[in-house]
């Protein structure tokens, strides 16, 4: 499949806090906003050991069962992202991962308790982002 110059696809989670809060609409608000095509979506609730497998490269932090405990502790809402430059803008609509550290009117600075506990995930790298995506979503599941 051939994309304009730039085109990029991220993966984008509302964490099991986002969804009790009741921010989903509010997040992809935020992205529509801003030119970000939403392509795939799924509610689902990862297992301990799914939350492990997704989380990988953090297993040797300090924080890596808190975090893996805070991810399989409620529904979550998995995306697919399109659009320009998609994984540095997701980023910087999300802030800084500790809230008190994140710009303001970003995500994770209007809507974030903590630097655990912070709304969002968002891919990192073209690599990362395609991982993760295909960790939730089969081609099917994505529009073209
Ligand atoms: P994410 O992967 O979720 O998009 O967040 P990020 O890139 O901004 O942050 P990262 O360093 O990849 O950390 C992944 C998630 O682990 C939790 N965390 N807790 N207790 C702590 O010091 C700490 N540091 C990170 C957060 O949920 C963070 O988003
Ligand atoms: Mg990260």
């Amino acid at each position: 499949m051939t994309h304009p110059a730039g085109m990029q696809r991220t993966l984008s989670i509302v964490k099991p806090d986002g969804v009790r809060k009741g921010v989903v609409g509010e997040v992809i608000r935020r992205f529509e906003t801003s030119g970000i095509r939403v392509v795939g979506m799924r509610m689902l609730r990862l297992t301990k050991t799914e939350a492990e497998g997704f989380y990988a490269v953090h297993r040797e932090r300090p924080f890596f069962g808190s975090l893996t405990e805070f991810m399989s502790s409620g529904p979550i809402v998995a995306m697919v992202l399109e659009g320009e430059n998609v994984i540095a803008r997701n980023r910087l609509l999300m802030g800084a991962t500790d809230p008190k550290k994140a710009d303001r009117g970003t995500i994770r600075a209007d809507l974030a308790d903590n630097v655990e506990q912070n709304i969002v995930h968002g891919s990192d790298a073209p690599e990362t982002a395609e991982t993760e995506i295909d960790y939730f979503f089969s081609k099917l599941d994505i529009i073209s």
